[in-house]
């Protein structure tokens, strides 16, 4: 049964069996990737930027003859964000391939149109069954990362102590947990807005004005994800020249996520890059002794980026994709599969 869902007000039971069925998923299509905890799950499942909305269904089975609720093998969940509809679909690997899947998106995407919106997007992973699955459904490609994955374990520590030292006179670099200081705020925000145009990615849109950075980071905390930042000011003008975001989320602490890395354009050449991520990852190291891994998305013609990443160690893992498609149709199709 297919039902809508708030996963604020939802029983523990049913958090944790969502949980079961995500780390049955990950393990069938993502062996590599660490399983996710318990811990502030209830409330990354539920906590969104102002002014966006997401809405969640899910499928359960029935309940036992002693009254025991039916576990959750189903779940998707539609973030409705500026003109688009984001979408994540589970279907536990057990109950795969029955329809489940073309159900949860079918309800989603009926309700996608009925608030207006026109398209919807969708992260795939490569090489897993979510691909066929998208195509099948008429969904195209829109946009291809790599994603890669650096295993602290392997990282030769001096080297990148030296590597973070590396950077052109006239810059400091400095290490923010929890986010960039308020009086820092717009010369950061301004860094973002600047490589906007070039190297933003639709589906995880990142903040350009000092207001929604703040909101941005507000609701980062509140997901239980620490932001840590690392940046490089320009002493003559105070600007910030460069920086680098990653993410360690309480649901999954041993592998990090890199989030935005930018270099501004007029500050570009002077070993930026190289030094604000070296020095991410040894500050890492002391401020959350459990990481191991960390996870970075990079497009795959972002040649200057995917070298320093080579160099810091980063093995390229799989592709990760954006598929869209156009809502009208979707729904048409799948009413006349019906
Ligand atoms: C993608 C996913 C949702 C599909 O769920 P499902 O319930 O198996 O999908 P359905 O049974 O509704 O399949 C619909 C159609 O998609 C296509 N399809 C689905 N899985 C497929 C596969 N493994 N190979 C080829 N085609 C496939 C088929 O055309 C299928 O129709 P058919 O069975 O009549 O041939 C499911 O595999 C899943 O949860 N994957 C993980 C998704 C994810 O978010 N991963 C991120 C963390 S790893």
């Amino acid at each position: 049964m297919v039902r809508e869902w708030n996963p604020r007000t939802a029983s523990s039971a049913e958090i944790a069996s969502l949980l079961d069925t995500l780390n049955a998923v990950l393990a069938a299509d993502l062996p590599q990737d660490p399983p996710w905890q318990e811990s502030s799950m209830r409330e990354y499942l539920s906590e969104v930027m102002p002014g966006e909305r997401r809405i969640s269904w899910v499928a359960q089975e029935d309940d036992a003859p002693d009254g025991t609720p039916g576990a959750i093998v189903g779940h998707v969940h539609v973030l409705l964000l500026g003109g688009i509809g984001v979408l994540e679909v589970l279907v536990h690997p057990a109950v795969r391939r029955t329809g489940l899947g073309r159900e949860l998106v079918r309800v989603a995407a009926r309700r996608v149109w009925d608030e207006g919106f026109q398209s919807i997007g969708v992260e795939v992973v490569g090489d897993t069954p979510a691909v066929a699955f998208y195509e099948s459904l008429g969904f195209t490609r829109d946009y291809v990362e790599t994603r890669s994955v650096l295993d602290l374990r392997t990282v030769d520590w001096p080297a990148l102590t030296e590597m973070s030292a590396e950077v052109g006179a006239g810059y400091h670099v400095e290490f923010w947990p929890g986010g960039p200081p308020d009086e820092l705020l717009e010369a950061y925000a301004r860094a973002k807005a600047e490589v906007r145009d070039s190297d933003d990615v639709e589906l995880r849109p990142s903040s350009y004005d000092p207001d929604r950075l703040r909101d941005s980071l507000a609701t980062l905390h509140r997901r239980g994800m620490k932001p840590y930042i690392v940046l490089a000011l320009h002493e003559r003008t105070g600007d910030v020249a460069g920086l680098t975001e990653v993410v360690v989320p309480a649901q999954h602490p041993t592998r990090a996520d890199q989030y935005d890395t930018i270099v501004v354009h007029d500050h570009r050449g002077y070993g930026i890059d190289r030094a604000i991520k070296a020095r991410m990852l040894l500050e890492l190291r002391s401020a959350e002794p459990q990481l191991v891994e960390v996870q970075t998305w990079n497009a795959q013609d972002n040649e200057s980026m995917l070298k320093v990443n080579a160099e810091l160690g980063y093995r390229p893992d799989r592709d990760w994709c954006e598929y869209g498609v156009d809502v009208a149709e979707l729904v048409h199709r799948l009413d006349s599969h019906r």
